[in-house]
């Protein structure tokens, strides 16, 4: 079993991810760290604990960055993710609490305690990351893995035609990161956005006779809408967040490519993440899935 801390901004895909990544017994996840981006702060935490709930899974929450490094008011994407961040479905105040300790300070802590062991799945901007590796730089050698659902390094963005939102979010974040040292994978709109959940699964999902499932049904169903509008006749939505957590259980799912990576930090390529040879830590950088396999595999542990 992998040690696993999960680092989310739920988010309806991020919420996959938790359900994907604590059904799968390859990984342990010791711990799960918010960040805004999908929503603030608040709701993407309060979102982490309602569907723990819903889940009937008790894993301790650690509540991160409220904003990025870099000023600028940040728009919430509502329109993919719901006024709450869960497609207008959180039907509860959660009975948990977030932990009294930081996310910044957990990651660092647990890095430290257990050396060469930890596996950081990081599915939304990378501000906690980056305030970790800069608070405390010697965690860039003791973390086994960094697996990272951000970027579009061959193909183009989905916020802007170069950037991919959990980078765009962050880029003064994300650009600490992939050059800090960390042994960081990138799981980007290079594979991820040739992972389709079919809408028919959601079909299958309703006829479970579990809260858990439906209410799961409902939030993807408006993502699902959100796609069908950017990308019509998509006929469902990507598995951005879930894709990740499949390459920290079996990745022989993707095929990588080593390079440096830069992230672009002025102009209207802003948020672009650009793979170059001139030098720096190398990253895996994703660039083939096998789309069946891994969608066989998450539609068999979801629920
Ligand atoms: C990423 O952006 C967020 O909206 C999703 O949760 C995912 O992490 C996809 O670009
Ligand atoms: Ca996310």
């Amino acid at each position: 079993m992998k040690p696993v801390i999960l680092d989310v901004d739920t988010g309806i895909d991020d919420a996959l991810a938790i359900a994907y990544a604590l059904n799968s017994p390859e990984l342990e996840v010791i711990g799960l760290t918010t960040c805004f981006g999908n929503a603030p702060i608040e709701s993407t935490t309060r979102n982490t604990l309602v569907v723990l709930e819903k889940l009937g899974k008790m894993v301790p929450v650690y509540a991160g960055a409220d904003k990025q490094l870099k000023g600028g008011l940040k728009k919430y994407p509502t329109h993919v993710h719901g006024e709450d961040g869960l497609g207008n479905q959180v039907d509860r105040t959660p009975e948990k609490r977030a932990e009294s300790e930081g996310a910044v300070d957990y990651i660092i802590n647990q890095v430290i305690k257990q050396p060469q062991e930890i596996t950081i799945i990081a599915v939304g901007p990378l501000t906690n990351l980056a305030l970790a590796v800069k608070k405390e730089p010697e965690i860039a050698s003791l973390v086994k893995e960094v697996i990272i659902m951000g970027g579009a390094v061959f193909t183009a963005g989905n916020v802007t035609p170069y950037s991919e939102a959990n980078i765009i979010t962050d880029p003064e974040a994300a650009d600490i990161v992939f050059s800090s040292g960390l042994p960081v994978t990138i799981v980007g709109l290079d594979v991820t956005m040739k992972t389709l959940l079919p809408r028919e699964a959601l079909t299958d999902w309703r006829d479970l006779k579990r809260d858990a499932a439906h209410f799961f049904a409902d939030m993807t169903s408006f993502y699902m809408q959100s796609y069908e509008t950017h990308h019509p006749g998509i006929g469902g939505c990507a598995l951005h967040d879930p894709l990740a957590v499949g390459v920290a259980i079996d990745p022989s799912f993707v095929k990588k490519e080593e390079w440096s990576v830069k992230v672009v930090l002025e102009g209207e390529e802003r948020g672009r993440t650009i793979a170059h040879t001139e030098g720096g830590p190398k990253i895996q950088v994703c660039t083939h899935v096998k789309s069946e396999t891994f969608l066989k595999h998450f539609l068999g542990r979801i629920f």
